[in-house]
C-alpha cells in the first residue's frame, strides 16, 4: 500500500494491496510468501498511487513508512524501498510505529476525538488500551496477556471451518445466531478487575473449542449461535474495558481502531452502553480501520513537521516498542 498525502489530512490516493486471497488457503499469513508478494507489488502500487493522485514524483516532498512492529520480511521491503526513494530524491523520510499509525487513523475523521481520549487498538496482533494526551503522547493502560482480539476471531473461524481471515465471516454468521443462547466466559472482567485494563482471549477461545468438541454431532445447526455467543463475549470485554478507562480517566472521547473496529455490532454495543453517560464514541472510516498507508502518512506527517527524521542506518523492528 502507498499513498500521497496533502497537508497531513487530505488523502489524494490510498491503494491497499491485499494478500488475503493468497494466504486464505493456508489458514493464516505465511511470512515468507508475504514478503515475496510485497517485493512483487511495491513498485506497481507506488506507480498506481502516483497516477491516481494525479501528481508527478517531483511533487513528493516527504516519505513516511512503517518501521514496526510487524513481520520483519514484509517491513524490510517497504522500509528499504522508502529509504532508497527518499535518498535518490534527497527528500526527508521517517519510519513510523505501526501502532501509532492505528491511533492516528481516527484523527482522520471529520470530527476527530479531542485530547485527552482513550483509544482501544484491536487488531490481529494487538489489543492495546491507550490514554492519548497529545499528538505525541500515548500512555498504555493495558494490553492482552495472550491472544489478540482479532486473532481470537480468526481462530474461532478456523475451528468452525470458515477460513481466514475470520473477523468478517464470524460477524456475518453471528448476525444469524442468538448471542444469549451459549454463554462463553469473559476473562478478566469480574468486579475486582474493574481497574485492570489487561485482556485475555485464550481462555475464551479454549471454551469455544471445548464446546465444539462436545457438540460435534450438531455443529452445523449450531454454528451461527456459537459465532454469536463468542462474538458477544469479545464485544462485552472490549466495550467494558474501553468505557471503564474513559470514566476512570475522566475523558469525553473514546475510540476503537484496528481491524476489529470494522465490526458494526461492536460499535452498536458501545454506543448502547454509553447512552446515559457523557462519553462520545469514535471509530475510523471503515477503509482506515485495517492496515493502510493513510494512517502511517498521518503519523509521519506530524513527525516530519517536527523535524523527527529517520537515518539510513535505522532498521525495522518486529516487536512492540510503543
Ligand atoms: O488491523 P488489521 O487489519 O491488521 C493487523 O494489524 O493485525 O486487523 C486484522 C484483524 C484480523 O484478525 C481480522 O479477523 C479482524 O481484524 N477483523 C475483524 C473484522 N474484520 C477484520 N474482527 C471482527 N469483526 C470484523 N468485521
Ligand atoms: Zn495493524
Amino acid at each position: 500500500m502507498f499513498l500521497y498525502f496533502k497537508d497531513g489530512k487530505e488523502i489524494l490516493s490510498s491503494i491497499v494491496s491485499s494478500q488475503e486471497n493468497i494466504h486464505h488457503k493456508y489458514g493464516g499469513v505465511v511470512p515468507e510468501i508475504a514478503s515475496r508478494m510485497h517485493v512483487k507489488a511495491i513498485d506497481v502500487i507506488v506507480n498506481k498511487a502516483i497516477n491516481k493522485a494525479k501528481i508527478t514524483i517531483e511533487k513528493i516532498d516527504g516519505v513516511a513508512v512503517t518501521r514496526g512492529p510487524g513481520l520483519i520480511g514484509s517491513l524490510l521491503v517497504g522500509f528499504s524501498f522508502a529509504k532508497a526513494f527518499a535518498w535518490a530524491r534527497k527528500i526527508p523520510w521517517v519510519g513510523v510505529n505501526h501502532l501509532e499509525g492505528h491511533i492516528y487513523s481516527v484523527l482522520l475523521n471529520n470530527n476527530p476525538p479531542k485530547f485527552p481520549f482513550i483509544s482501544l487498538l484491536a487488531s490481529g496482533g494487538h489489543t492495546n488500551l491507550y490514554y492519548v494526551t497529545s499528538y505525541n503522547d500515548f500512555h498504555i493502560l493495558g494490553q492482552t496477556r495472550d491472544d489478540a482480539a482479532g486473532e481470537s476471531f480468526d481462530k474461532v473461524a478456523k475451528m468452525l471451518g470458515m477460513g481466514y481471515p475470520g473477523g468478517a465471516v464470524i460477524e456475518k454468521l453471528a448476525a444469524k445466531g442468538d448471542p444469549c443462547l451459549i454463554k462463553f466466559p469473559r476473562p478478566l472482567c469480574n468486579k475486582n478487575s474493574k481497574d485492570s485494563f489487561d485482556f485475555s482471549f485464550s481462555g475464551l477461545k479454549s471454551a469455544v473449542a471445548r464446546y465444539i468438541q462436545k457438540n460435534k454431532n450438531f455443529i452445523n445447526e449450531q454454528k451461527a449461535d456459537i459465532a454469536a455467543g463468542f462474538q458477544e463475549a469479545v464485544l462485552d470485554i472490549l466495550s467494558l474495558k474501553l468505557i471503564n478507562a474513559g470514566k476512570l480517566k475522566n475523558c469525553i472521547d473514546i475510540a476503537v481502531t484496528g481491524g476489529v473496529a470494522i465490526n458494526s455490532a461492536l460499535a452498536e454495543k458501545i454506543k448502547k452502553n454509553i447512552l446515559n453517560s457523557k462519553l462520545k464514541f469514535h471509530v475510523p472510516f471503515k477503509k482506515l480501520c485495517g492496515d493502510n498507508a493513510a494512517m502511517i502518512g498521518a503519523r509521519g506527517y506530524k513527525l516530519l513537521e517536527k523535524g523527527k527524521l529517520s537515518k539510513l542506518k535505522h532498521d525495522v523492528f518486529s516487536r512492540n516498542r510503543l
